[in-house]
């Protein structure tokens, strides 16, 4: 048993939150475009919210009355506390476009590693990771900003490896419009066969929710679109 566990199974420990309203969801990368809306369609649920934040991040007004925790994700025991009492994590950072080239490999790789050894030790289980397209694929366009898909993929292999109770959502290209969203449905499969899409993120936001509060979504990795709805 992994330190910080308790001797309840994590699927099970999860499942004993039956009713959501009482469920602490910790959201990282919560100043980010997908990070921000997870926390707002948090909110709509009634869920209790924890927004992991880097020192420096800035947040919308819509989230300025929440539980913030301030910390360097490259320090694991300010990880730790701050996860202390979630029941679930949603890791919705990411390397910023810069002229870091490292970045990717910081963000994408150490960052989720340090995340998850975080959950093991502060005994949360439940853990749905935003990835991407494409992750773990060397040759492609992408990947000239600092290997980014092979770091995304090292990431998910942190968490696949973790015996956690993980979901890998991989979103194509996201986008950020608000409106007509209900004119759009999701196309969903599974671990590498959808190779290009775009999706807004406030469907991305939804989904990794769902994922959260879905058990059979756990130990799966879902590559998630959208286009039109069918009239
Ligand atoms: N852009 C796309 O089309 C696309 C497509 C598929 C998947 N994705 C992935 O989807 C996820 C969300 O993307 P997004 O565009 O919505 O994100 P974003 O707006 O770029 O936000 C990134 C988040 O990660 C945080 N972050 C960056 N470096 C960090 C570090 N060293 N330690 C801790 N937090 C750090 C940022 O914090 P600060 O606010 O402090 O900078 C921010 O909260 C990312 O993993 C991204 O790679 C993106």
């Amino acid at each position: 048993m992994e330190s910080g566990l308790t001797s309840i199974q994590p699927s099970t420990q999860f499942q004993l939150i039956t009713n959501t309203m009482d469920m602490i969801v910790a959201i990282s990368g919560a100043s980010g475009r997908t990070g921000y809306r997870i926390a707002e369609e948090a909110l709509d649920r009634g869920q209790t919210v924890r927004l992991l934040v880097q020192p420096a991040s800035k947040l919308p007004p819509s989230l300025s009355g929440c539980d913030t925790r301030r910390l360097n994700f490259s320090h694991l025991p300010q990880l730790v506390e701050a996860l202390q009492g979630c029941h679930g994590l949603v890791i919705a950072t990411g390397a910023r476009p810069s002229a870091n080239l490292l970045g990717p490999f910081q963000v994408d790789t150490q960052a989720v590693q340090q995340q998850v050894k975080a959950c093991k030790e502060a005994g949360v289980a439940r853990v749905v990771l935003v990835s991407s397209l494409c992750s773990g694929q060397l040759w492609h366009s992408l990947n000239l900003f600092g290997l980014i898909l092979m770091c995304k993929g090292w990431g998910e292999q942190a968490l696949e490896r973790s015996g956690l109770d993980w979901t890998i959502v991989r979103p194509g290209g996201l986008k950020e419009e608000e409106t007509a969203l209900e004119q759009k449905e999701l196309v969903v499969s599974g671990a590498n066969t959808q190779q290009q899409g775009s999706i807004p993120r406030r469907l991305v936001a939804r989904y990794c929710l769902e994922c959260l509060s879905t058990p059979s979504t756990i130990h799966q990795v879902l590559e998630i679109t959208s286009k039109p709805r069918r009239p």
